[in-house]
């Protein structure tokens, strides 16, 4: 997987992020081929799972707003979370080529398994774009975060929060799951900010993101370092830190060690309020969400100036070389930027994340309405 590198500064703001890599407009006439197919399609949509807020709080609700809003109205989105299951997606991409859907964007639980049902939709005319998750198999585009970026932020901010004790520091790595190629990225991108920086005690990949099973390893890693000599867990997203941090706190942990996280999940803002969580990853869903539509609407309509607009990038997947992307930077979310980030976006209000709970703490850190 090559990566095109977007620098970006880790705690550049949310709206420095608008400002760069999107290109809009696709909605807008400006026609460049004669269209396939008019305002009246379907496109196909599969998310992976619903354990993480994001995919059925945002992805999905802004997919299906925007290709109704490219297409006056008259497009659809047929949609399916597969839960996990791997084989349960695979049913599903089959049922929409078999629906004839007129577009997929596919993000998936098994980024190989799925080639064959990729395969098929090739085989049936279907353009297939790869959502988020690069899947293998004949994808015409691929659209995604920056996710080696995700890694390197996380990485660099664990080590920032250690400070002059990173090089005596012994760190817990909970990285995702080995079916999504994300996981794979995200550790690279933090084992080059990590390595040599600190020292790695134990290392685990969490069977399908489960926070339950990252709660077992951080047992288990407590159980052979040693609740004092755990200096940082570097997690790989918030469901997984909150697993972390609930995991130090039962076996008593008083002060908690610097945890990573990803995704900007709402418990996961207060705990950064609170304290109790270092930082996350801020990927602006919105951005994904719309560019994904634009391009699956461009695609169908047959609009290749827009389309080759909006995937500039280019990327190797296991089986298929210079897929046209697009990928999407990303930010640091602490204490210091959740109004920048979060709150901007109009992902949470601050009332959403200051509950009474969190009254206290957000007045401390200045976050208000
Ligand atoms: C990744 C995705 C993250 C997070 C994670 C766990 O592939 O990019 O945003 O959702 O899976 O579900």
């Amino acid at each position: 997987m090559r990566r095109t590198a977007m620098a970006m500064g880790a705690f550049a703001t949310a709206a420095s992020l608008t400002a760069c890599g999107v290109v809009d407009g696709i909605g807008g006439g400006g026609s460049s081929a004669t269209p396939k197919k008019g305002d009246d399609i379907t496109v196909g949509l599969l998310l992976p799972e619903k354990e993480n807020s994001r995919y059925e709080k945002f992805d999905y609700p802004i997919i299906e707003k925007k290709v109704a809003e490219l297409t006056h109205d008259k497009g659809r989105v047929e949609y399916a979370n597969a839960e996990q299951d791997a084989d349960k997606q695979n049913s599903q991409l089959a049922k929409m080529v078999a629906d004839k859907v007129d577009v997929l964007l596919v993000d998936a639980v098994d980024s190989k398994d799925i080639a064959s049902g990729i395969q098929k939709a090739k085989d049936a005319g279907i353009p297939v774009i790869a959502y988020d998750r690069l899947a293998q198999g004949p994808i015409d585009a691929y659209i995604s975060f920056d996710n080696e970026l995700v890694g390197e932020v996380q990485g660099r901010a664990l080590v920032e929060a250690l400070g002059s004790r990173a090089a005596s520091s012994k760190v817990v790595m909970m990285n995702g799951s080995v079916t999504d190629p994300n996981a794979a990225q995200f550790k690279a991108g933090a084992m080059a900010e990590l390595q040599g920086k600190v020292n790695i005690a134990k290392t685990y990949d969490t069977k399908d993101w489960k926070p339950e099973n990252a709660k077992a390893n951080m047992e288990k890693a407590i159980t052979a370092i040693g609740l004092d000599n755990i200096a940082g867990v570097y997690s790989a997203n918030d469901g997984m830190a909150g697993a972390v941090i609930q995991a130090l706190k039962e076996t008593g942990a008083g002060k908690l060690p610097p945890v990573t996280g990803q995704d900007a999940e709402l418990d996961a803002v207060q705990r950064i309020v609170s304290g109790d969580q270092y930082m996350s990853v801020y990927k602006s869903y919105p951005q994904e969400a719309n560019a994904a539509a634009e391009m699956a609407v461009a695609r169908v309509q047959g609009r290749s100036i827009e389309f080759d607009a909006l995937t500039r990038d280019k990327v190797d997947s296991p089986t298929t070389k210079k897929v046209p992307s697009q990928l999407v930077p990303v930010v640091a979310l602490t204490q210091d930027n959740i109004k920048n980030t979060v709150v901007q976006d109009g992902i949470y209000t601050v009332k959403q994340i200051c509950t009474s709970k969190f009254k206290s703490d957000c007045n401390a850190i200045g976050l208000k309405g």
